[in-house]
């Protein structure tokens, strides 16, 4: 990789920062870059190296306060301008949003970091769910409406089901039900990724890391997650752990979990599918998705996504419950305290990709609110 191009794309990928930001943009990337020739290692002295820096965290602190605001204050804005304008306007202001969206991932993926690039794995593959009949390709990442996705895949191929939500999340998740682009041939693949609709949904990364820690471990019936993971980070993590905790793995807080994922060594070099990046499961330089879907506006793009598929008559996609709308968020903050700053700080570093690619701000930090 020369350092022209390198460079050059630092300064494209961090161009919409303010001046003051720039510097400190370009040495992370620029740490990434180098670092990621010893990948697990890599996120670990990234992390560490910007926690060291005092006066760095200090600014990333103050950095992080007006910027997630203002992502929240703008979904919100989005949301009720939905109501009150004609469709065309909708769908005009959906196309920028789009626009802009892509070119927040395509500086990033010019950046052309080693993970961004490789040929689509057999996992990768196994995360797009194919619809031959409507043309659609839809890479589904956990805990971001997917169940409610898979519903709306199922009822597109079966249109005897009278509504999406009548299908169980037990059923939605049955692979069998939903074919995926790893059954075709190589030909066959290129064919449906040049010319299917293709689409793929993200939300904050931390709110997503918390869903699924909620989901997967403070959940009793999840218990394929307390023996495979909840044991593990128990006992590696908790000073003098009951007998009881280790051989269930059933009381993991927070705290562990995240120490779990800041421990490259814990994890090993590939993560669960819930808490893996989004660019490792949907390859997002590789493959260029019509439309990249936010949970932090969900109607709007679920509409969008329907549409743009020519699949709005045929299928809606279930009502969200009432309360689960921001609950996460606003847990956050609470898990978030528990934590600590410098520990969210790595924690946004190790998923510093993400953030990036799909233009997401920095976390609130603890004390800093
Ligand atoms: C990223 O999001 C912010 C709002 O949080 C917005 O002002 C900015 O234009 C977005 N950047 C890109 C490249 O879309
Ligand atoms: C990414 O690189 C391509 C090819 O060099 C260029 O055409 C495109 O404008 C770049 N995109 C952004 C957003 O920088
Ligand atoms: C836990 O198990 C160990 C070994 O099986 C035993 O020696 C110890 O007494 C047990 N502790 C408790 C609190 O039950």
């Amino acid at each position: 990789m020369q350092g022209g191009v390198l460079s050059h794309a630092s300064r494209q990928v961090f161009a919409t920062m303010r001046a003051s930001r720039i510097f400190l943009g370009a040495t992370v990337v620029v740490s990434v870059v180098f670092l990621t020739v010893t990948y697990l290692e890599g996120w670990f002295r990234v992390s560490s190296a910007v926690t060291r820096a005092p006066a760095r965290t200090r600014f990333l602190f103050s950095a992080g306060l007006d910027r997630r605001t203002a992502d929240r204050a703008q979904g919100t804005q989005a949301g009720t301008s939905a109501g009150s304008a004609g469709r065309r306007v909708q769908e005009d202001n959906a196309e920028k949003i789009q626009r802009d969206r892509k070119t927040a991932l395509e500086r990033v993926c010019n950046v052309s970091l080693p993970e961004l690039v490789p040929p689509l794995s057999t996992r990768q593959l196994g995360h797009l769910i194919v619809d031959d009949e409507h043309k659609m390709l839809y890479c589904f990442v956990p805990k971001v409406a997917c169940t409610n996705w898979k519903r709306v895949m199922i009822k597109l191929r079966h249109p005897d089901i009278d509504k999406p939500q009548d299908i169980s999340p037990r059923d939605a998740h049955e692979t069998y039900f939903l074919p995926t682009l790893k059954r075709y041939s190589p030909e066959a693949i290129q064919y449906r990724l040049d010319n299917y609709f293709k689409f793929m949904f993200v939300r904050d990364p931390l709110e997503r890391l918390l869903s699924a820690y909620i989901n997967k471990f403070t959940m009793p019936y999840n218990l394929k997650f307390h023996r495979l993971y909840g044991t593990k980070i128990i006992s590696r993590f908790r000073e003098n752990p009951s007998n009881d905790s280790v051989q269930r793995g059933d009381d993991v807080m927070f705290k562990e979990f995240v120490q779990y994922l800041l421990d490259p060594q814990a994890h090993g070099p590939q993560l669960n599918e819930h808490w893996d990046h989004y660019f490792n499961l949907c390859h997002p330089c590789r493959i260029h998705y019509d439309v990249i879907g936010k949970y932090e506006t969900l109607d709007q793009d679920v509409n969008y996504v329907l549409q743009r598929a020519g699949v709005a008559n045929i299928v809606q996609f279930p009502p969200k419950p009432k309360k689960a709308q921001t609950s996460t968020s606003q847990l956050l903050d609470e898990y978030l305290d528990e934590i600590g700053p410098k520990e969210v700080l790595r924690l946004h570093n190790m998923y510093i990709l993400d953030y990036l690619m799909f233009n997401y701000s920095l976390p609130n930090f603890p004390g800093e609110r």
